[in-house]
């Protein structure tokens, strides 16, 4: 169950933290995993890795807010199978939390090109020959912000991210008839983003013990992007440890 072999996966944003999980634990089901980064050095690195591990592994460097990056990146790539949308937070930016109303017009667009015009121009990007070959697999690394309100000043990052947990459930009726899955994971706090007093609070409420990891999504996309998830579609399902605060 769960044999990746004979496709290909694209992750974006997977140079580091949750993105280079998901590459390193689709190559060790035997995909061949297209590592893609704005940050060269970090895609080659990871890819790297997994070729050292015994998997197979290249690099496509593009920036997911760019169309036409994303065009071309997806060119030299060849044929997609897997298309795993990770690449978010703030994108290139500093992630800096801030209430809505002391925002101003011009900041709203790292969160939103990031989250969203990302995973549109990726799902774009990889879709026609997904149709081509009468199948595919779209799966999108979102958040709780994106399905629950907080007070931590995250709003725009949570339209970004809930406004891809849209699009993808609309994706996914529209291409279950050509053999392709869309879905969505809404993580909750994951290790490498831990620290500062609010996190702290909030990794002690989580009911299983413990922050998120890499390969806890790894294993999730592993899953969805298999054969065996193929009745699965238009879903948003939460990882989380058990709970989100708000
Ligand atoms: N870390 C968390 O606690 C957490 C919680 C919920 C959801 N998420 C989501 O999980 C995903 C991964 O988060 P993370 O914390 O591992 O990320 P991260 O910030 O550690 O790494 C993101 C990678 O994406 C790359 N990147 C940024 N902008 C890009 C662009 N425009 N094009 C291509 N690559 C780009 C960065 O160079 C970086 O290597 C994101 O979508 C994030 O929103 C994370």
């Amino acid at each position: 169950m769960f044999d990746l072999t004979g496709r290909t996966a694209l992750v974006t944003g997977a140079g580091q933290s949750v993105g280079a999980g998901i590459a390193r634990c689709l190559a060790a089901q035997g995909a061949h995993v297209v590592v893609n980064d704005i940050v060269a050095g970090r895609a080659e690195s990871v890819a790297q890795g997994i070729r050292t591990a015994g998997g197979s592994s290249s690099v496509s460097r593009f920036d997911v807010t760019d169309p036409e990056s994303v065009a071309d990146g997806f060119a030299a790539a060849g044929a997609i199978d897997i298309l795993v949308n990770n690449a978010g937070n703030a994108g290139a930016h500093t992630f800096a939390p801030k209430p809505f109303v002391e925002m101003e017009p011009d900041e709203y667009a790292r969160f939103l090109d990031v989250n969203l015009h990302g995973v549109l121009h990726c799902s774009r990007a990889a879709l026609p020959g997904m149709y081509e070959r009468g199948r595919g697999r779209i799966i999108t690394i979102s958040s709780g912000a994106g399905t629950t309100g907080n007070r931590m000043g995250i709003s725009l990052y949570g339209a970004g991210k809930g406004g891809a947990i849209a699009f993808m459930r609309h994706l996914a009726m529209e291409s279950a008839a050509m053999g392709v899955t869309a879905n969505s994971l809404a993580l909750g706090l994951m290790a490498n983003t831990a620290g500062g007093a609010h996190t702290e609070r909030l990794a002690k409420s989580i009911p299983v013990g413990r922050l998120g990891t890499p390969d806890d999504v790894g294993a999730a996309c592993v899953w969805l992007a298999s054969d065996e998830a193929s009745w699965v579609t238009g879903k948003t399902i939460t990882l989380d440890g058990g709970s989100i605060t708000t």
